[in-house]
Parts: C-alpha cells; structure tokens; sequence
C-alpha cells in the first residue's frame, strides 16, 4: 500500500487527523497497538463520554504557552463536534456546566469515528507494535511487528501516560526525545490527592462524604464538589486543582464559599444561643464530618464558651482549610498527563514540528491539558482536525 500519512495511536485526535487528511484524497493508515480504536473514549464520561463542551475556550487549558491552543480550537470549535454527532443522530445532553454526554454510550462516539475513517479510505492496523521510527530523506520509515511503512507524514498521536492498564505509552515522548524536541515532565492531571499521614489518621473515616465546596491553589479556584476517599481527597473540584498542585505544596479548601459563618458564629453567640459547637456545624454538614473537623480543629464545646477572636479563628479556619496532600493517585487514576511536547517546538497553525518537517504531534502527547468537562477531548477533537488540513 502506498502511504501519505502515517498516524501513530488511534485515539481520539489521531482519528480525527486521519478522517480530515483522508477527506482530502491523502492515503492515510493508522498504527495502533491494542486491538481496538478509542478505548480512553469508550471509558471515559462513566461510559457515556463526556465528547465536548460547550463553553470551552483557552482558559480551559494549562500549558507553559497559554496562546498556543487558541488557534486550533478557533478552527474546529465545540459546535463542529456536535454538528458531527448530529449527523449520526447520536443523543445527547448537557450534564452541567456546558459538559455534553452521550445518553446513551461512548461507543457511539467510536462507532462514529470509524465509520468517518471507512468513509474517508483511511486505514487503522491493529496490534501494530512499533520499533523504531526512523526519519528519510523525503519522509519516514516506521518499524512495526508487521512489517516497515513509508510515508511523507508522521502524525504522533499515542496520547499520554494515564491509564497505562489500557494502554498508555510513553512512545510520543521517545519520538520527540529520538528528534531533540522538547519535553515538559510529564505529570499526572486530573487526578484524587491522598492525605499526608495525619490527615490520613483524622479523616480517612470521612470516606464517601461529599460537600460543595471552593478549593484554590496557584490563584487558580474551582467551586466544585468534594469527595473523601479512604485514601484522600477526589470529586471534581480536587480533580480540577490538581493539575495546578505540586508536589510539597498547600491546597486552600472554603468549606462554606457562599456563607459568611464568621457573622453567624459571633450573631448565635450574641444572642447566647445554646447549642455545641460540633451540633451547630451540623446544619452546614454531614454530622460526621462536623464531628471529624472539630475534633481536629476546635475541640467541641458550647458556642457560648468560645471569645470572639476564638470564633473567628474557626470561622478561618473554616474559610482556609489547607491541607498539604502527600501525593496524587498517580497515573493509575489520572485522567490526563499534563506537560509534554514543549509548544514551542510545534506550529500552532498545523502542530508541525518546527525542526523537523512534516512530523507531527496532536491530542494529549502536547503540553496542552484540558480542565475536567470535556475540554480534554476538545483538544483532542480540535489539534487533530488542523493537522488533517495539511498532513
Ligand atoms: P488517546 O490516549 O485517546 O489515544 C492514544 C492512542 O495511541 C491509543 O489508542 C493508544 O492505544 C495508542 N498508543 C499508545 N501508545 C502506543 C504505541 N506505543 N504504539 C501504538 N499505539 C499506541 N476527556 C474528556 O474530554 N472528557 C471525558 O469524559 C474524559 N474522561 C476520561 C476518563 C478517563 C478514565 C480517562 C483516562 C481519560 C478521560 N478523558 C476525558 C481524557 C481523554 O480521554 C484524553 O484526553 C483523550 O483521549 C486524548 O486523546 P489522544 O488521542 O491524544 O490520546
């Protein structure tokens, strides 16, 4: 077979590379390693695949160049998806806060994508190992356990490191290595913290508690909510500020973002309301974790026993919670890896490399992370859509 186009991983940015090159006359096959296209999309959203949103725009991204995505996404923009997803009259609607889902299965969103690539004579090979990537003269050369495949564009589209049970490699990052680009650490994002041993010791009883909260780190604030884990701290709001924590360093939880509890201690106490201290917390919170958080931080006592500044050093500390997490879940439980190919080294018109012509990196392997809400397959959607402009 002649190849044009050759695109490493059939995720979701290197199908959609291949339908748009495909689209335009190129001779495209696609290298994939397991055995079958999509399979972060058929998990992701709980199954149901949280594809787009609707509100996504640059502030939606972490990178070390923030205008480097504006491009892309200005090019193909969340409406694009959808006008795809209603050609194949797939149902669909928005969960919250822009994040559309499948109502019925993620696997619609595959199905979808490789009738595009059927429809556009681009070709996927399955359970294609690769061994060596190799740059021609007018070209590349790449070494599979099927055999070697030449073609005038190399699309490196092999995704990051999360999730390695269902395939993950680190094989974009060693092509970028082999070729002197760039490469920011690469980091698990989107990922559940775990306690530091105390912590672990006051709350890993909490277990299962969620509460809506505000969370901070870096300047960057999510209002989301939070879930205790036996191990730490998940939900989405922790998931969200993950991708700004690093290791060692402090995340500021707001127990109670739209209350002022300052007033309302120092108003109950005024009025020499009876009541302890833990019970009154309990109209704000789950019992047991009004019982848990004045065990660690206000011992429980009738509210009219604690001075002024006492109450308000509570109701700081109620404000300001700021916990030190030991480390994430890591990779295991990550939803996305941020760093990666440095963009300083990519085009952000075509995601062309910029020392070595016609090769290519699209989707999650780029130093361009998504927040949580389907901003991460937007990308995904959006950097494979222009590099199929001009592969
Ligand atoms: P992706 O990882 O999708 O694809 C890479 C492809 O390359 C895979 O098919 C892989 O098998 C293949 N590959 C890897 N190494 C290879 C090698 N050495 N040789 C050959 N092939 C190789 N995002 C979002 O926007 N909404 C959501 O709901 C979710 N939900 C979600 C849940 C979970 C559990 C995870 C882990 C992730 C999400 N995400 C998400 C993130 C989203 O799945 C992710 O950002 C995109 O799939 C990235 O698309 P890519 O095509 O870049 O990589």
């Amino acid at each position: 077979m002649d190849i044009d186009v050759l695109i490493l991983g059939a995720g979701a940015a290197g199908l959609m590379c291949a339908i748009e090159a495909g689209k335009r006359g190129r001779r495209v096959l696609v290298l994939e390693h397991s055995e079958r296209v999509g399979k972060k999309i058929l998990i992701s959203g709980g199954g149901r695949c949280n594809f787009t949103n609707l509100y996504s725009n640059p502030k939606n991204f972490l990178s070390k160049n923030e205008h480097f995505c504006k491009s892309a996404l200005s090019r193909f923009t969340p409406a694009d998806f959808i006008s795809l997803i209603e050609k194949y009259r797939i149902e669909h609607y928005e969960k919250k806060l822009g994040q559309l889902f499948c109502k019925v299965s993620a696997k619609q969103i595959t199905l979808l994508l490789s009738q595009e690539c059927h429809e556009a004579r681009a070709k996927i090979l399955f359970h294609s190992k690769i061994v060596r990537v190799q740059k021609l003269s007018a070209g590349f050369e790449v070494e599979t356990n099927q055999g070697k495949y030449q073609a005038h564009s190399l699309v490196v589209a092999t995704g990051g490191l999360s999730f390695p049970k269902i395939g993950a490699t680190d094989l974009g990052y060693r092509i970028a290595q082999q070729f002197n680009i760039e490469v920011h650490e690469p980091q698990p994002a989107l990922v559940p913290l775990l306690w530091n041993a105390e912590d672990l010791q006051r709350f890993q009883e909490l277990s299962g508690i969620s509460l809506p909260v505000q969370v901070s780190c870096h300047g960057q604030v999510f209002k989301e909510n939070l879930l205790f884990t036996h191990r730490g701290l998940s939900g989405p709001a922790i998931l969200q500020i993950s991708s700004y924590w690093n290791c060692g360093e402090s995340v500021i939880i707001d127990l109670l973002p739209d209350i002022d509890i300052q007033t309302w201690l120092i108003e109950k106490k005024k009025r020499k309301e009876k009541g302890e201290l833990k019970n009154l917390l309990s109209g704000f919170f789950p019992k047991r974790f009004a019982q848990a958080w004045c065990e660690a931080f206000a011992p429980s006592r009738p509210l009219k026993s604690f001075s002024i500044p006492q109450l308000e050093s509570i109701a700081h500390q109620l404000h300001h919670w700021e916990i030190f997490p030991a480390a994430t879940e890591g990779y295991g439980k990550a939803e996305v890896t941020k760093g990666g190919i440095d963009t300083h080294e990519l085009s952000s018109q075509t995601l062309e490399s910029k020392k070595v012509p016609n090769l290519y990196f699209i989707g999650e392997v780029v130093d361009v992370t998504g927040h949580l809400g389907g901003h991460n397959f937007q990308w995904a959607w959006a950097s494979g859509f222009v590099s199929g402009q001009v592969v």
